[in-house]
């Protein structure tokens, strides 16, 4: 649905992104991760066909965003950054004109034009003027107008910046909603964003891919090492140097209350060995359980590392 080749965007002498390869699939919702500068917009422009690439190509539903941007237009719903609302139109009118640039025909504006102030939970403010609205109904405002001529595919600039804690739960919901009949790709520098929408993360950083994968794999394939959590009733002597002279424990960590965690080789196995140690020494084991990665260990880890290879 969605095919990006070797996209390479310059502005000026200063390269954004550098050869960008990632495919999308109908019906995916895909995080596009990065921390800010990190080249995120500049794609987004690009698959929007707002900005031309230096080189490489970016494909939606086979057509070329550059050559030909009118197909993709109708098929693509782009909420930027800092979406393009008129501030002193009313709610309702801004969404007429907006159907009506997007080629919505004359007769069907009226019925688009509810569809997304349903869909958006706009009826309230329908006859607000926009620039007297808050944070959060003008980002739905914005939403509403990517999606006022029903496109398959919403491409979201960070849809959730600058709202407050509750307006962004009501976004993330409007989005998870949205999920089920677009794919969507959804640029973010917010972690817990993307774990909670997206199937799917490509991470990039410094305008280069560090990392395509499903939430699960990128956990899976990045983890060198397990990590366990123990905890024991008993603060018993030399708890940390037992543990450590354990085969395959290559660190512990002693945390608040008794608890310790343990970074031990992949597929170690090692319950059994810690919950004897634990018994032979009388610390009364209380929990021993494995420790996933968090998506914010990987992209730390791969963002730290990109940054050694180019110090
Ligand atoms: N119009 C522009 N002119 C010059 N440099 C730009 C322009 N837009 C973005 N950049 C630079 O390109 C890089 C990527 O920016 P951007 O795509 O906006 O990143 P992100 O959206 O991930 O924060 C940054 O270093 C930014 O300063
Ligand atoms: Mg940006």
């Amino acid at each position: 649905m969605i095919e990006v080749e070797n996209l390479t965007k310059h502005y000026g002498p200063r390269r954004a992104i550098n050869n960008l390869s990632f495919q999308i699939a109908q019906g995916e919702v895909v995080g596009f991760l990065g921390p800010n500068g990190a080249g995120k917009s500049t794609t987004l422009n690009i698959l929007s066909c707002i900005l031309p690439a230096s080189s490489g190509t970016a494909r939606i539903m086979g057509h070329d965003t550059f050559e030909h941007s009118l197909e993709i237009r109708k098929k693509i719903g782009y909420l930027p950054e800092t979406p393009p609302l008129y501030q002193d139109m009313n709610v309702r009118d801004y969404l007429k004109f907006a159907a009506q640039v997007r080629g919505v025909s004359g007769k069907q504006i009226t019925s688009a034009v509810e569809r997304v102030i349903g869909k958006c939970s706009l009826a309230d403010v329908s006859h607000r003027i926009i620039g007297r609205l808050s944070k959060g109904y003008q980002q739905r405002v914005g939403l509403a107008q990517a999606m006022v001529h029903d496109p398959d595919i919403l491409i979201l600039d960070e849809p959730t910046v600058g709202l407050d804690p509750i307006q962004i739960i009501e976004i993330r919901k409007l989005i998870q909603e949205l999920a089920a009949s677009h794919t969507i790709i959804l640029s973010s520098h917010i972690l817990p964003e993307i774990t909670q929408i997206c199937q799917r993360v490509i991470i990039i950083n410094e305008g280069e891919i560090a990392a395509v994968d499903s939430l699960e794999g990128l956990t899976a394939s990045l983890r060198k090492s397990e990590r366990l959590s123990l905890t024991l009733r008993n603060s018993g002597d030399q708890v940390e140097e037992k543990l450590k002279s354990l085969q395959q424990v290559l660190s512990v960590l002693p945390e608040e209350n008794n608890r310790f965690l343990l970074e031990c080789e992949l597929n170690s196995n090692l319950q059994d060995e810690i919950a004897r140690l634990a018994l032979d020494n009388k610390w009364g084991l209380v929990e021993i359980k494995p420790l996933s990665m968090t998506l914010e260990d990987i992209f730390l880890k791969l963002t730290i590392e990109e940054k050694d290879v180019t110090v």
